[in-house]
């Protein structure tokens, strides 16, 4: 059997127009700045034109809501949140180095890939491999790449490994990429709720909560 790989939901969508020229927009002539790639991660105040970070939210929140949600089973059994940053590459960056965003609260992680280059493959998973190569921790792995074209959004559990390697473009390869994170779920059964103050998310479990 070949690679198993984590996404576990995908789908092939693009931004409107209007959105996608504002993305674009606000990237634009940044990542060349920066040593590593661009990121808005925990920006505040981004030059966005006036009504477009409300619509970008909307975009996803209705797309999570009445695509992945109900494929994944589960709407109307789990109170979940999301957010989301934009990140560019190109040849001038370094790429992102293995890491994963799981830290308690987040289940789903996803990246929509606005702008990809065609002639090559940037973002990866790990697996563990004796003779994969890389080494996280004094233990090896390998990287694995899924087939990613413009449009692309997929979506993997929290916990995977995943990196993108440094673009050999002058071209900007952008993307958002963001969490899901939940704040309680059930089984019919179960009921368990987080709570999170930083740095420690708990998780409260009442057995039997509906009998
Ligand atoms: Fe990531």
């Amino acid at each position: 059997m070949g690679w198993c790989s984590p996404i576990l939901w995908h789908d092939n969508i693009n931004l409107p127009e209007d959105l996608f020229s504002s993305v674009c927009e606000l990237v634009s002539g940044k990542v060349n700045d920066k040593p590593e790639y661009y990121t808005t991660y925990g920006k505040r105040g981004l030059p966005w034109k006036t009504g477009d970070r409300e619509l970008l939210t909307k975009f996803y929140h209705d797309l999570f809501r009445d695509k992945m949600m109900p494929d994944l089973g589960l709407n109307h059994r789990s109170d979940w949140l999301f957010h989301y940053w934009i990140q560019a590459t190109n040849s001038k960056s370094k790429g992102h180095k293995p890491h994963s965003h799981f830290s308690g609260m987040e289940i789903i992680s996803w990246c929509h890939v606005i702008k990809t280059l065609p002639s090559q493959k940037c973002f990866h998973f790990y697996k563990n491999s004796d003779d994969g190569g890389i080494s996280i921790l004094n233990h090896t792995y390998e990287k694995q790449y899924p087939e990613i074209i413009s449009g692309d959004i997929n979506a993997w559990p929290s916990w995977s490994l995943h990196g993108v390697d440094p673009p050999n473009s002058d071209e900007e390869r952008i993307v958002i990429a963001g969490n899901i994170g939940i704040e309680s779920i059930t089984d019919g059964e179960s009921m368990m709720r987080s709570t999170f103050e930083d740095p420690i998310t708990t998780w409260k479990i009442d057995r039997n909560a509906f009998s």
